[in-house]
């Protein structure tokens, strides 16, 4: 994620903007820069590409003077890594500071409009057309907060943005659209603090509020306000977070579980920020330490992996197929270390394991070892033990998954995945730049619609309290959504108690069509990915058998609605993508179901995050 810092206090603001960059630096950038208000009015602007140490050595030990300012690094995503494509962004007069994390998914027609209206763009950066937005809306005469109101009426996507004006020079401004980044407010005395998460704020203060969807604030020394999206004012009260980071890091959240699920738009941007350059479209894997000659002499791919982490290997088993053009297969990483599988220096084994020391996997990944076979694990824990089994990592950049049960790191590992076989269809010739350009798109479009799944959290709820007390549950899908089935089941499990199987719904008539009855609930996925149809006909047979079924669909899809006793929408996007938006409601319910079954959430019992013994 980029992180965001900003202050407005009595204090020299630029230490303490470094500081608070210093404290986000865990969560990885390619560039940084800082942006402070003197008290002439003076902005002093300083930003670079590379890591914070680059950017303080540049001011070589003398700070910018001024006690307001706003700080920022950066992941590319619009722009590759540069000097000039770090933020803060500017307006055409360098009166505005902008620093953003998210995408501005209409900044190419924004930067159209804007240029007719003789601004001048000087970066390759989306986040750009917001600084020449407020800028404008400040000369049609809008208060700071209006101007950036009015800006992100105009932007599409998600988006945390932070601004001030050298016009203005006591205040800061802030808004929250969507999922896509956090805002978080610290109160202190005689000063306040804005950053993108808590741990930035933390030494400073415990005080602290999170911005929601859609509110903007405003920063001065002495005073905070809010306002809705139309404008109206509202009050938010602080509270105080807990002294232990962890404790802390759960935030207004009941539960890990729940914090996890929601953050998981924020995740998926962060997977594939930095990696994924979308004018021209490219897939830059920069940790990945694999030459290209080893990639396209790979025949065969097999994929190991453990639970959830399976569950995002089967889905990534069709992308090495689709995108990469290979044959691909996967296995429990506990079977495939005992049935002496046929793999060697023609077999890419791609292992998926969030935190890295899943004991079997390991031992399967020392199989392939000792076979010869070049290795690619996903993994979420720098250092952990798979990343120096295999000759390659693919990070997903979550933070840490602190519930046992898995939710964000499954939708990063599919991303991972979907990179990893973009990056060898590209290496192999299987994908050109158009197509790349095809698989790549959709992806800025993502964080918004998961974050769109994810406000549809109350129907869920709602279904929650209707299925509560059921004590089996049958989840039906075909092809890429199989695995989604299978991970609905396993959250339902491990989360409630409740058994719960998934199976590839073609498998119905050869034997779990016998368990259907008004008993077992069946959660049937039919969205538009090909196998709607399928799909259809597998609902119309539980129904015709007194079955009870959820059916999970597409936005507006009412003749599927039809044939269901409950429906879950999702938003379109292209059917590879398609699971990472079904998995939400499936991940929800299982929660919801079971804080009403009284079940301890975060620790459900006889689990282990990671089970490092057989
Ligand atoms: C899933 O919710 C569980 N936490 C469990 O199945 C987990 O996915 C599995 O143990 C694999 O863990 P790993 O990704 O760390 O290897």
């Amino acid at each position: 994620m980029c992180g965001i810092i900003g202050y407005a206090g009595t204090r020299q603001a630029s230490p303490l903007l470094v500081e608070g960059l210093q404290r986000l630096e865990y969560r990885g950038y390619d560039s940084a820069g800082i942006a402070v208000l003197d008290s002439d009015g003076q902005l002093h602007v300083k930003k670079q590409q590379g890591k914070l140490a680059k950017l303080t050595a540049s001011l070589e030990g003398v700070h910018p003077p001024g006690t307001i300012g706003l700080a920022h690094t950066r992941w590319a995503t619009h722009g590759k890594p540069s000097d000039e494509n770090a933020h803060p962004q500017q307006d055409c007069s360098q009166e505005v500071a902008v620093v953003h994390n998210g995408i501005v998914e209409n900044y190419l027609d924004l930067g159209q409009e804007l240029m007719a209206q003789g601004h001048g763009l000087t970066s390759e950066t989306d986040t750009e057309v917001i600084a020449h937005l407020i800028e404008a809306n400040l000369q049609n005469g809008d208060e700071l907060h209006e101007a950036l109101r009015h800006a992100i009426q105009r932007i599409e996507g998600s988006h945390a943005i932070v601004a001030l004006t050298k016009n203005d020079p006591d205040r800061l401004v802030a808004a929250r659209v969507g999922n896509a980044g956090g805002v978080v407010i610290g109160y202190g005395e005689n000063e306040h603090f804005i950053a993108s998460d808590l741990p930035a704020l933390l030494p400073e203060t415990h005080r602290v509020v999170f911005l929601d969807d859609g509110e903007l604030v405003e920063l001065t020394r002495e005073s905070v306000r809010y306002w809705d999206a139309a404008g109206e004012p509202i009050d938010k009260e602080p509270q105080t977070v807990p002294l232990d980071p962890v404790a802390a890091a759960k935030g207004t959240y009941k539960h890990f579980m729940l914090k996890e699920i929601v953050e998981q738009p924020e995740c998926v941007l962060d997977t594939f920020r930095g990696r994924v350059l979308f004018d021209p479209p490219s897939v830059q894997l920069e940790d990945l330490d694999m030459s290209a000659d080893t990639l396209r002499n790979i025949e065969r791919v097999v994929l190991i992996a453990m639970g959830t982490s399976l569950h995002a290997a089967m889905v990534g088993r069709r992308y090495f197929e689709e995108l990469a053009g290979l044959p691909a297969e996967v296995d429990y990483a506990s079977e495939f270390r005992y049935r002496s599988a046929i793999v060697g220096p023609e077999t890419l084994v791609v292992s998926v394991a969030q935190s890295g020391e899943t004991v079997d996997t390991l031992e399967a990944m020392q199989e392939a070892q000792r076979a010869g076979s070049p290795q690619i694990t996903i993994c979420n824990t720098p250092g952990a033990q798979s990343t120096r089994v295999a000759d390659a990592t693919v990070y997903t950049r979550c933070g840490p998954e602190i519930s046992v049960a898995s939710s964000k790191t499954l939708t990063a590992s599919m991303i991972a995945l979907y990179l990893l076989a973009c990056h060898i269809g590209r290496v192999r010739g299987r994908l050109d730049e158009t197509q790349l350009a095809e698989l790549t798109g959709p992806l800025a479009h993502l964080p918004d619609l998961m974050g769109r799944v994810l406000h549809g959290a109350p129907a869920i709820e709602e279904l929650a309290h209707q299925f509560q007390s059921y004590h089996h549950f049958l989840f039906l899908a075909r092809g890429l959504q199989y695995p989604v089935a299978m991970e609905g089941a396993l959250k339902l499990k491990e989360l409630s108690y409740i058994h719960a199987e998934g199976y590839p719904a073609g498998e119905m008539k050869h034997g779990p069509i016998a368990l259907i009855d008004e008993q077992m609930p069946t959660i049937a996925i039919a969205v538009r990915d090909g196998m709607r149809e399928k799909m259809r006909s597998n609902i119309e047979q539980v129904r015709a058998r007194d079955g009870t079924v959820i059916a999970l669909i597409n936005e507006g899809d009412t003749e599927m609605a039809q044939k269901a006793d409950h429906v879950i929408e999702v938003p379109e996007t292209t059917p590879l993508l398609l699971p990472l938006l079904t998995v939400l409601p499936l991940q929800l319910l299982a929660y919801y179901i079971a804080v009403l079954r009284g079940c301890d959430v975060d620790q459900p019992r006889n689990l282990a995050k990671t089970v490092t013994v057989e």
